[in-house]
């Protein structure tokens, strides 16, 4: 029988250019994470094996014990716990993967960054590998030899200016050697900005002398697909997306919240938007937590992180009906803050409701159908100083360029902090049909080739250390989506509590 998750399985699988054998989707679909086993399968099957057969799944499930990846061959890139089969037909809620995997014990955190980064290059490298723009790709160490043109894939380790011609030099390496690169300041790729390890496509003009750099002529990034089929739920079904709700901090706005509430009951002018919403996301910052930064004690209502999530899980039930609520942790959840952020301890999720499903930081699923990717955001902190023009303000064009990269966080080093973990669940596969954020305190809707981009506001008014950082809050809205109509500007609503009267607005902002 077709399932939604059958269909997920086979769409990735057809992005990465594989046709799948029936009995190998049926091994697929049953496993808790599927789209992690894909990713593990497609890490074994190679670029030049179109077909996945049952064979290859089953092998990949029988070695699931931790294996030592390499950036070219047949190795596993994911070291995955064994997990009970779960069945998803009819089913609003299915879990496709989580962005956090378990460190397997005892291993060295020096070598388990080098894997994280050698899975971050091979699986963005495959994304890249066949663009008409590259051609055929070489290894860094093997480029020259008399060509006057070649292509590579790196991850950027540095970029700098000279400092005479102000021309932009950007190391980049993979798995054979490193490389400088010239783009000249009058390119118009001069203007594009270059992150710390993000990974590149590079079209190269190399040098008729030695002593010269190769010149940049073309790059391309991961990318989402231009074109590719969106998820649509089959029956009408809408969902509602929230974030930082700061649950425990003096500022959570009660009265904001029961405003919203009673729009989700029916009450008011706008009852038809309220109906039939029936499931929900929550996009981190669940409480305000203990020590996040300095001093947070004084705005604290609640000085215990136990009783934080009691109340988060009063109020969580106070949602109407029974629908299903996705959380993922953010930077003020008691988890670690390292990223990926593993799912809320038993030993607090217990404090939430049975329809709570509590997942790592980042996740996908599926609502209806629809694949969402739900990540936090902490990365805005990074990524916004690094990008010109960018600014909490506008988290969207942030996310914008995380698909771009298909990656949600690739700065090392800085203010996020990055978990020494063999795989990378920070890479965006699949591209999602909704991405949702918080962490900005902000609100944004936007789309980016198809994707709808959604970041989802706050419940938690300005503290005086936001105002101390000059951060100016949007707080208490929050996005509907027509799951029927997901790729439609119709589809979202944004719900503004903020006022005296819930305001309801169709459709995204011009
Ligand atoms: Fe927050």
């Amino acid at each position: 029988m077709a399932t939604p998750v059958r269909d997920h399985v086979i769409a990735f699988l057809e992005l990465h250019h594989k046709i799948v054998e029936a009995g190998a989707v049926d091994l697929l679909v049953k496993d808790r994470q599927p789209l992690l086993l894909c990713q593990a399968v497609l890490d074994v099957v190679g670029a030049d094996t179109p077909i996945v057969t049952q064979e290859m799944v089953e092998e990949v499930v029988a070695r699931r014990t931790p294996l030592r990846p390499r950036l070219t061959g047949t190795s596993l890139a994911a070291e995955t716990p064994p997990q009970a089969p779960v069945r998803y037909a009819h089913e609003p809620f299915a879990l496709l993967q989580e962005g956090f995997t378990p460190p397997p014990a005892h291993q060295d955190p020096l070598r388990a960054y080098a894997r994280l980064f050698e899975d971050r290059y091979r699986r963005l490298s495959r994304m890249l590998r066949g663009r008409p723009g590259l051609g055929t790709v070489d290894p860094i160490a093997e480029i020259g030899g008399g060509a006057k043109e070649a292509s590579i894939i790196g991850m950027v380790r540095e970029v700098r200016t000279t400092s005479k011609q102000r021309h932009l030099v950007v190391t980049v390496e993979d798995d054979s050697g490193s490389l400088g690169v010239l783009i000249p300041r009058d390119s118009p790729l001069a203007h594009q900005p270059i992150l710390p390890d993000e990974v590149l496509g590079l079209a190269l003009t190399l040098p008729k002398e030695g002593g010269q750099l190769p010149r940049v002529e073309a790059i391309e990034r991961p990318e989402v697909p231009l074109t590719r089929p969106v998820g649509r739920a089959d029956r009408p079904h809408r969902a509602l997306f929230l974030s930082d709700l700061h649950v425990g901090s003096k500022s959570f706005l009660e009265d904001e919240w029961g405003r919203l509430l009673g729009f989700l009951r029916g009450e008011g002018a706008d009852a038809d938007v309220a109906d039939g919403i029936d499931c929900a996301v929550v996009a981190g910052d669940l409480v305000d937590g203990i020590g996040i930064y300095p001093r947070q004690e004084r705005d604290l209502a609640i000085g215990d992180i136990v009783e934080q999530y009691t109340e988060l899980g009063r109020r969580l039930r106070e949602l109407p009906g029974s629908m299903p609520i996705v959380v993922v942790p953010g930077n003020h959840d008691a988890v670690s803050p390292a990223e990926p952020q593993p799912a809320l301890a038993a030993g607090l999720a217990k404090h939430l409701p049975d329809r709570v499903r509590s997942l790592a930081n980042p996740s996908t699923f599926a609502l209806y159908g629809v694949v969402v990717e739900a990540y936090h955001g902490r990365s805005f902190d990074d990524l916004i100083p690094a990008l010109p023009g960018a600014s909490y303000s506008r988290p969207t064009d942030v996310m914008k360029r995380m698909l771009a990269m298909r990656h949600l966080a690739p700065i090392y080093g800085s203010r996020t902090p990055l978990a020494p973990l063999p795989r990378d669940g920070l890479v965006i596969d699949p591209a999602p049909d909704i991405f949702v954020t918080g962490h900005a305190h902000t609100f944004g809707v936007d789309r980016y080739r198809e994707v709808l981009l959604l970041n989802v506001s706050t419940w938690q008014g300005e503290t005086e250390y936001q105002k101390m950082r000059n951060i100016s809050a949007v707080p208490a809205r929050a996005a509907v989506v027509d799951l029927t109509q997901p790729a439609r500007r119709s589809s979202v609503a944004t719900i503004d509590a903020s006022g005296r009267d819930v305001r309801v607005t169709i459709g995204e902002p011009a």
